[in-house]
């Protein structure tokens, strides 16, 4: 399993999370934003959330899929050192994880663990059903899924129900409401990132999660704006303004992206096989073909990676500060002990943060040079 997101990035959080950890000092985490998407129902949100993750096993399709919000936290669990003798690695194939050492797991069924996708899937859609019924009634209550794995960036993504105007089925008058205060309770948070999502065969001017993003984040530090469904506009049209800020322009600016449609679900086609077809539709397409390199899940991937990037290059000089601190009252309760003041353990510690910051920040600074790429 692969966030998406890039090993490089993957393998630097991950090394830091781990030195974290093994200090066991509270308050010295390195607190990743929550990546949430927002848009309009059926505009593509949990297609390019899964996308994002590169694995299939979010419930997507026409009308209310989504009924509440999935929080799904993918947490780096290091593979044991040594596998045991003999056991075989089979859990290969597209529905599966890739060994045995992922899984996913749910908060409501602890201990229960999936290491088929789709099943994560029936379960996401048969607890839904539970607590929602099955005629389109909606929940706040999230469902929290967990996917433990050697390859991911613990990291929390959540995806949220689509904003509605109109009732059906099971839902009340003021569902338009009742689902717009449950999506402010998440991007509000100033440690989300918000992908607006709007499909890019309907009017950018229309979209409700741009609109609900600008209101939450008026100066667009914390919001992507994905435009999906690319290859569904009508022949001679194109987003290149968008893109290129003229419509409603935005800090973080746009992705084009082009993910599975309808028939691609129901004909189970892969996410790499996607991928490929993303890739050659923006490639080949003559308005996009200059520019490629600027469209689809990658660069989307790329875009999240930075913003992750100097997140972390904002918060480190911070937490080094804290450690040193926490450092110093241990070596005087030591000193007032008694104990050695010398090299104690705490300060290999420092030494070690110290190093890895210095490691660290050539791969930040490899990644922010990309800032350019804002400006198409
Ligand atoms: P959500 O309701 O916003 O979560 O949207 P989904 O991800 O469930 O997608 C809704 C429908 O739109 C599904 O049938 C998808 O296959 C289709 N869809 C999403 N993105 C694209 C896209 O980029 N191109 C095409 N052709 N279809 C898409
Ligand atoms: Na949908
Ligand atoms: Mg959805």
């Amino acid at each position: 399993m692969s966030t998406g997101l890039g090993h490089e990035i993957v393998s630097v959080i991950n090394k830091l999370q781990d030195v974290f950890s093994t200090i066991g000092s509270s308050g010295s985490q390195i607190d990743l934003p929550q990546i949430c998407v927002l848009g309009s129902q059926s505009s593509g949100k949990s297609s390019v959330l899964e996308n994002i993750v590169g694995r299939d096993f979010l419930p997507r399709g026409t009308g209310i899929v989504t009924r509440r919000p999935l929080v799904l936290q993918l947490i780096h669990r290091p593979a044991p050192a040594s596998q045991p003798n003999g056991t075989p690695v089979k859990m290969n194939g597209p529905d599966k994880f890739a060994n045995e050492h992922e899984w996913g797991e749910f908060l409501h069924l602890p201990g229960q663990k999936f290491y088929d996708f789709s099943k994560i899937r029936e379960e996401i859609v048969r607890d839904t059903e539970a607590k929602t019924g099955r005629n389109a009634g909606i929940s706040p209550q999230p469902i929290n899924l967990r996917i433990f794995s050697p390859n991911v960036l613990t990291l929390t993504l959540v995806d949220l129900p689509g904003l509605t105007k109109v009732p059906v089925g099971d839902q009340p008058k003021d569902i338009e409401k009742q689902i717009k205060d449950m999506l402010v309770k998440y991007i509000s948070r100033p440690s989300c990132i918000i992908l607006a999502v709007t499909a890019a065969n309907t009017d950018l001017a229309n979209s409700d999660g741009l609109k609900l993003a600008r209101e939450v984040d008026p100066e667009g530090t914390r919001t992507i704006g994905v435009l999906t469904k690319v290859d569904l506009m009508d022949q001679g049209t194109d987003v290149v303004d968008i893109l290129a800020g003229r419509v409603i322009p935005l800090r973080l600016g746009y992705v084009p992206v082009v993910n599975r449609g309808q028939r691609d679900i129901d004909t189970s086609k892969s996410i790499s096989a996607a991928l490929e077809a993303e890739r050659q539709f923006f490639e080949n397409h003559p308005s996009y073909k200059g520019k490629a390199p600027y469209c689809g899940t990658p660069f989307l991937a790329r875009k999240l990676n930075m913003i992750l990037m100097q997140h972390i290059r904002a918060t480190l000089p911070d937490i080094k500060a804290r450690i040193s601190q926490q450092l110093a009252k241990f070596n005087a309760e030591l000193a007032s002990l008694g104990g050695p003041m010398g090299d104690s353990s705490g300060n290999v510690v420092l030494s070690v943060i110290t190093e890895f910051t210095n490691e660290f920040r050539t791969v930040i600074d490899g990644n922010t040079n990309d800032l350019s790429l804002n400006e198409l």
